[in-house]
């Protein structure tokens, strides 16, 4: 006969805490079920479940396979504070959070503030951060384009990721521009970086120019109808 002894699960931390709870929470109540496996300390009287994994607050559930708690994480690089740029990023993540109910977007990150620090390593700040963004389900990227590519401040920002750093993360990749000349930039400069770091890159860039940032709901819609659908359905299973 075939039997299961788990006593420990194993947590790195790095990056998904959440597929943990998923683990605890899907598979231990069914190996209970099939007598294979017991909880070590049941809680008494709690009304808890019986997993060391169950959840205090809403579970992750899926529904048609997508996760209720969605995590969107924004980063724009652009040494501007509050740019253009930035507002684009964010209107993305509310385009996003609008066609996947139950979705948060966090954190938010204007590298623009962090600039002087984004060469220190050690900077516990920027390595919590960066954490956060790998742990997220979707990161937004966004940055102005610089003489046809994307900033360095995004490029030093990203380059703190080890390899395969963005795995798990679908990553979406966003850029402005003072004219359309260079919008392919976001495709052939920004996403591969994003690709080299493990992340997935399902739907085409947004690339928005200086004239249409005057009206980014028709800026972000457009883009949103073909690429939300690609993002929204990269996230299940
Ligand atoms: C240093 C610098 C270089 C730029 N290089 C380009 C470029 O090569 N191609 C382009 O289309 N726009 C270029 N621009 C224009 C910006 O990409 C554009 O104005 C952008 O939308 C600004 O976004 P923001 O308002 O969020 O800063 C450049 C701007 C600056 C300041």
């Amino acid at each position: 006969m075939y039997t299961k002894s788990i006593g420990k699960v194993g947590i790195n931390g790095y990056p998904r805490l959440e597929e943990s709870y998923w683990f605890g929470e899907g598979v231990l109540p069914i190996l209970e079920r099939r007598g294979l496996w017991r909880h070590p300390a049941p809680p008494r009287n709690t009304g808890q479940a019986l997993s060391p994994f169950a959840a205090t607050h809403a579970a992750p559930a899926t529904r048609e396979g997508h996760r209720l708690m969605t995590k969107i994480a924004v980063v724009t690089g652009n040494p501007k504070p509050a740019s253009r740029t930035h507002s684009v990023a964010v209107a993305v993540a509310d385009a996003l959070t609008k066609e996947l109910p139950g979705a948060e977007t966090q954190p938010v990150v204007d590298l623009a503030g962090y600039a002087p620090r984004l060469f220190d390593w050690a900077d516990e700040e920027l390595t919590a951060l960066t954490a956060q963004v790998a742990a997220a389900d979707i990161a937004i990227f966004a940055s102005p384009t610089y003489k046809a590519a994307y900033t360095g401040l995004l490029k030093a920002f990203l380059d703190r990721y080890g390899n395969n750093g963005l795995a798990g993360v679908t990553a979406v990749p966003v850029m402005t521009g003072g004219w359309p000349g260079h919008l392919l930039a976001v495709e052939v400069h920004l996403r591969p970086v994003l690709v080299e770091l493990g992340a997935t890159v399902p739907s085409r860039g947004l690339y928005v120019t200086e004239p249409e940032l005057a009206d980014l709901t028709s800026a972000v819609g457009k883009w949103s109808e073909a690429a939300i659908p690609l993002i929204s359905g990269s996230l299940k299973g």
